[in-house]
């Protein structure tokens, strides 16, 4: 019964919250939980447990590493054995990053794909010097690439020389290893692109990102609107970019992450749709 009244009560709060804010935008977005800018004292257990979350998906608000490590994808390295993996890299004749040890290496990885790209994993045509690994700054705080970090020290049978968070550091900012503040809105479609990290999936000419394991996009203005019946181009395009799988492309996986719609700002969303809309 105590449940039940419970149950009542929070869906009651749900409702109350919608009636008082219908017109918070956008309204049919997705629900990555929000992260929260303040964590307490957690256990290297907790902190691992965190870093799989991350990993598979289930936190980040992105998808997860396994949109593109999952072995049986084929789209990025299997990440196994990493401490081994890591001291192999490091030592590898085009290694030019800074990194010394195995937890720097994999901080890098994520921070600065560049640095070392897995031969035959690079952006199609870069000759292996550019990466197609999302930008994971824009999704995890330091202390959460940490977490990841520790997974994959671990995760086969190896230590973690990451420390979880003590719960003194403010983990929101940059006290915890260089997050910075917020970035301006992009000005142009282009700079959205770079901050967003669609680049590390879809190509488009004139935005001058060339990822490709999603749909080019050089030419979607002329196809979106001929989607989803009922939708305008740009009605499909904003709903593309704030619930991905409304509408998932036939042939291509369902791998878009969701969430774009509480991390980019309603111009910026505005901005983009334009753009695709009108790339004929
Ligand atoms: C959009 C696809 C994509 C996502 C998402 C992604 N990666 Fe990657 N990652 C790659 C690709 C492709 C490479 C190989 C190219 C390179 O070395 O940069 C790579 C390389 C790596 C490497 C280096 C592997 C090695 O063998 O040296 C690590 C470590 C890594 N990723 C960790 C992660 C973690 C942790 C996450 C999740 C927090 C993640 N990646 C999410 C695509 C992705
Ligand atoms: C991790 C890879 C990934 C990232 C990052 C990504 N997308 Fe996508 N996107 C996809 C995939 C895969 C599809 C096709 C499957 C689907 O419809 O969900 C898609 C579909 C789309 C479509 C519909 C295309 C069509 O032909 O109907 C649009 C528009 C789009 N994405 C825009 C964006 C924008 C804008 C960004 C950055 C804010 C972005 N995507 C980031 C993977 C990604």
């Amino acid at each position: 019964m105590k449940n039940f009244l419970k149950v009542i009560i929070f869906s009651l709060l749900v409702l109350s919250a919608y009636t008082l804010f219908p017109n918070t935008l956008p309204q049919q977005k997705s629900e990555p939980p929000p992260l929260e800018e303040k964590v307490g004292a957690l256990t290297m257990e907790q902190f691992v447990a965190i870093g799989a979350d991350i990993y598979s998906g289930a936190r980040g608000g992105f998808g997860g590493c396994v949109l593109c490590h999952d072995p049986k994808l084929g789209r990025a390295p299997r990440l196994e054995n990493m401490p081994t993996v890591a001291e192999g890299r490091l030592k590898d004749a085009r290694y030019k990053g800074k990194a010394t040890n195995v937890e720097e290496y994999l901080r890098e990885s994520m921070l600065e794909p560049a640095a070392f790209v897995v031969a035959g994993f690079g952006v199609p045509g870069s000759n292996d010097t550019q990466s197609p690994m999302l930008v994971i700054s824009k999704y995890l705080k330091p202390w959460e690439i940490n977490a990841a970090i520790a997974y994959l020290q671990t995760k086969d049978g190896g230590e973690a020389t990451v420390t979880p968070p003590t719960g003194q550091e403010d983990t929101g900012g940059a006290a915890a290893g260089g997050a910075a503040a917020p970035p301006a809105p992009a000005k142009t479609p282009q700079e959205a692109f770079q901050k967003y990290g669609c680049g590390a999936c879809h190509k488009h000419e004139k935005g001058g990102i060339a990822g490709a394991i999603a749909p080019d996009l050089t030419h979607v203005g002329s196809i979106a609107g001929k989607r989803k019946p009922g939708l305008n181009a740009g009605d499909y395009i904003r709903e593309s970019i704030l619930v991905p799988t409304a509408f998932v492309v036939p042939g291509q996986p369902p791998i878009m992450p969701p969430g774009f719609g509480d991390k980019m700002t309603a111009s910026e969303i505005e901005m983009v749709v334009k753009f695709l809309a009108d790339s004929k």
